[in-house]
């Protein structure tokens, strides 16, 4: 080599040292859009993780239901077609059955029951549960209490429920309990605005948070203040993938994933009562007390359903409630 492409191969190589390493980028999916509770903790992680492997990391997140229905998202994140997304606890009833005791009417009281509940051991259970199905568990970010709004009438009482044509998650459990309190459940993904608006559907549950993102006061005329269910998004990987990243890439995405779940649980939880006000002003009647004994009284069957039969469900139910 003369002395010329020496040089020339030299100051290449230089060139190409001083540019930055390309990052390695992690795919995350959401099914709601940006200004959402899931986004937030999926904006968050972002922010965290790439601030702090300088770089290293970047996250592309696909959101809006960019890859389908949350089923779907769970399908492909088991297929390794995207490494991780933050998907609610309802769609993994029907692949990880376990996961269905988050799930169970009433079983949080408030925020701070639920923070307790599922940052201990029990939280970390149900987590290590899921990989069995090819998933690693990371962290609980909130997507809050479940209230049913419906265009037919004022829901007083669970006896009111009877015959509402209600949308329910991809779920069995869901399901169950719709089916239990005398509703008429469709499970189905997420979008539901055209179906409502058309009255193929009457109603649906969901927080608060929802139905101001979706406008769907628009086409719900009553709001129950339910409470119903605490609804957790669960922050997952693939599996696979998860376990063959460093050390220290583990523990960084872990960290980085926990801490975006307090920061949106701590955001979701300051925005509840200016929801319920825009619910208001937008029109929405609103029962503020239902009669929450007649629900209970109703929902308390599930437990003896076959959905609740095997005994890991029960025992993980038991503890969680402890
Ligand atoms: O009802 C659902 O499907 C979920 O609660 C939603 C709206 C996707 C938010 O997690």
């Amino acid at each position: 080599m003369t002395a010329f492409f020496r040089t020339l191969a030299c100051c290449l190589a230089l060139m190409l040292m001083a540019l930055p390493a390309a990052a390695a980028q992690i795919g995350l999916t959401v099914v709601t859009k940006p200004g959402s509770a899931q986004h937030v903790a999926a904006e968050q992680f972002a922010r965290l993780l790439e601030q702090r492997s300088g770089g290293a990391w970047s996250v592309k997140i696909f959101h809006s239901g960019a890859l389908g229905t949350e089923t779907e998202m769970l399908q492909q994140i088991q297929l390794g077609a995207v490494q991780m997304g933050i998907i609610t606890e309802g769609p993994f009833d029907t692949m990880v059955p376990e996961v269905r005791v988050l799930s169970f009417p009433f079983l949080f009281p408030d925020h701070a029951t639920a923070d307790r509940v599922l940052d201990g051991q029990m939280g970390t259970a149900v987590l290590n549960e899921l990989e069995k199905a090819g998933f690693k568990g990371l962290a609980f970010s909130e997507n809050g209490f479940r209230h049913l709004s419906n265009s037919v009438r004022p829901v007083t009482a669970a006896n009111d429920v009877a015959g509402l044509k209600i949308r329910v998650m991809e779920s069995t459990f869901h399901r169950e309990l719709w089916r239990a309190l005398g509703a008429n459940p469709t499970p189905m993904g997420w979008p539901i605005y055209s179906e409502l608006q058309q009255g193929t559907l009457d109603a649906q549950e969901n927080p608060l948070w929802v139905l101001s993102v979706y406008k769907l006061f628009e086409v719900q005329k009553h709001l129950s203040l339910t409470g119903h269910v605490y609804s957790a998004h669960i922050a997952v990987a693939n599996l696979g993938w998860f376990n063959r990243l460093a050390d220290a890439d583990k523990t960084l995405i872990v960290e980085c994933m926990r801490e975006a779940a307090q920061y949106q649980r701590a955001w979701n939880r300051s925005q509840e009562a200016a929801y319920l006000e825009e619910m208001r002003a937008q029109g929405m009647q609103v029962v503020e007390q239902p009669d929450m004994a007649s629900f209970r009284e109703r929902s308390a069957r599930l437990e003896e359903m076959d959905i609740f039969a095997a005994p890991r469900i029960r025992e993980l139910l038991r503890g969680l409630r402890e």
